[in-house]
């Protein structure tokens, strides 16, 4: 029997959707977006549209659509904005970035070069291998964050849109400790007049959505607002939260498997990850300081699955090894290789070998729409709001931003479990437990 579920508003009206960055992922999102309002294609790879949920006996058989059981904007009440330091419109940079064909890009083009970048708020320090003139100008940082906050405002007036959610799509970022400044809100904003070197560009943009009451997801695993001074902003003004850097490619692949490999009690001596890649994305890696970033978002991940402290006879010091490779030819059809040496009964050693040939930003378009909706839908549920961040869509991300205290959860299959049970929760559904032994009385 269900119970009554939490307060949700309707989700009336349009809702706006403002991206940092307009790469090779947002524009392949905006575009994908359009193409399905077109019915020119379907909405592959994302759960609210294509996934269903199970609700109650399995005997019920209740499976609505995801969509269909939680109120969730419409795509077609989505609009689209964005920052950039480049002047390309949405047209021009989906033709660069090189992942859809013309066949797509040619009926949407009208609607995509309406769609053109604001000026940036940018710093050389924090992305090395890029330079860009579409730059905003400030004495201070929080000139720069008020510049974005009037950016915010222009644009839900121009564009009529009732709610707002920002995702941070922009480049990978230098590396970042944290640090004093990123301690409480009252030291960040006193470095934002002080122009502290430790405040990086996404931090505005997180700063500035914040203040504005705009939910904001980090693709990518700079630090942004995964630190306590916009963790005590978001919780203040009960904004919702998520991050960092969407769980595609490889690391996708490597909790879907480790999982499997645990599971089954088969022992791991290494895990070698290559990937050669050619787009923007893959020359800002090419810079070790941004790279660093990456790479501790994509090591923790086995740690976390695997716990070797529980299980030290089959993954106590494993070696684990990710590389990226800027490799130009192969624009955003990256390859990433992987080798795994794992053992099994009495110790005698077996080898998987992976080669995915996949897209990054085709997995990673329908993860944008995804953490869209679900943000709007939290802020729109007070008590999923007033949490800040929202544990729930680790599913979406490599290193999953939680509480102080508790440890990641990275594997797919616990996080999916974890997302929908949010679900059945938010609507006052029975949690599935899966023991199922009612079955048998
Ligand atoms: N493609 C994927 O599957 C995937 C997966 C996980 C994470 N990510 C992360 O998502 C982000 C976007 O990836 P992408 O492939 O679209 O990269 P991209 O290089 O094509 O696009 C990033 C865009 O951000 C812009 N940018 C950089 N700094 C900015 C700033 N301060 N303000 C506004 N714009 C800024 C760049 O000019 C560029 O156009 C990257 O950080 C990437 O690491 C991507």
């Amino acid at each position: 029997m269900a119970k009554k579920g939490m307060k949700i508003a309707e989700s009336k009206g349009r809702l706006g959707v403002l991206m940092p960055g307009m790469g090779a992922v947002a524009t392949t999102f905006i575009a994908g977006v359009e193409a399905i309002r077109r019915q020119l294609a379907l909405p592959i790879g994302s759960l609210t549209q294509m996934g269903t949920i199970r609700l109650g006996k399995r005997t019920e058989a209740r499976r609505p659509r995801v969509r269909d059981f939680v109120p969730l904007a419409g795509l077609e009440n989505l609009e689209f904005g964005g920052w950039d330091l480049f002047h390309d419109d949405a047209y021009e940079a989906a033709v660069k970035a090189g992942v859809l064909e013309a066949r797509h890009l040619d009926p949407i083009q009208d609607f995509l070069k309406g769609i053109k970048p604001m000026p940036a708020v940018f710093e050389q320090r924090f992305v090395k291998n890029l330079k860009g003139e579409n730059i905003k100008r400030g004495k201070t940082k929080m000139d720069l964050a008020e510049q974005l906050m009037e950016d915010i405002r222009n644009f839900r007036k121009a564009s009529g849109v009732d709610r707002l959610v920002m995702v941070w799509c922009g480049s990978t970022e230098a590396f970042l400790l944290p640090g004093t400044v990123h301690e409480t809100l009252a030291a960040f904003e006193k470095g934002l007049r002080s122009n502290h070197p430790d405040i990086a560009p996404s931090m505005i943009y997180a700063y500035a959505a914040l203040k504005s009451r705009v939910p904001y997801a980090n693709g990518a695993p700079n630090l942004t607002v995964d630190a306590p001074a916009l963790l005590e902003l978001a919780g203040k003004l009960r904004v919702p939260v998520c991050g960092k850097d969407f769980k595609t490619g490889q690391t996708l692949l490597k909790t879907i498997i480790a999982p499997g490999l645990k599971a089954r009690q088969l022992g791991l001596h290494g895990w070698f990850s290559t990937n050669i890649l050619g787009n923007r994305d893959g020359e800002v890696l090419d810079d070790p300081e941004s790279f660093r970033t990456k790479e501790e978002s994509k090591l923790s991940v086995l740690e976390y699955i695997l716990q070797p402290e529980l299980y030290p006879e089959l993954y106590k010091n494993f070696y684990h090894k990710v590389r990226i490779n800027y490799y130009p030819p192969r624009g955003d059809n990256k390859e990433g290789w992987d080798n795994l040496d794992i053992f099994g009964w009495l110790g005698y050693p077996m080898q998987i070998k992976i080669d995915f040939l996949c897209r990054d930003s085709i997995l990673a378009a329908p993860i944008v729409l995804d953490l869209v909706l679900f943000l709007d839908l939290a802020q729109r549920a007070p008590e999923m709001a007033r949490r800040g961040i929202q544990e729930w869509l680790s599913f979406y991300f490599k290193s999953p931003m939680h509480a102080p205290g508790l440890y990641p959860e990275h594997d797919l299959f616990i996080q999916l479990m974890k997302l929908k049970n949010t679900l059945r929760h938010l609507r006052g559904e029975e949690m599935i437990t899966h023991l199922g032994l009612e079955y048998y009385d």
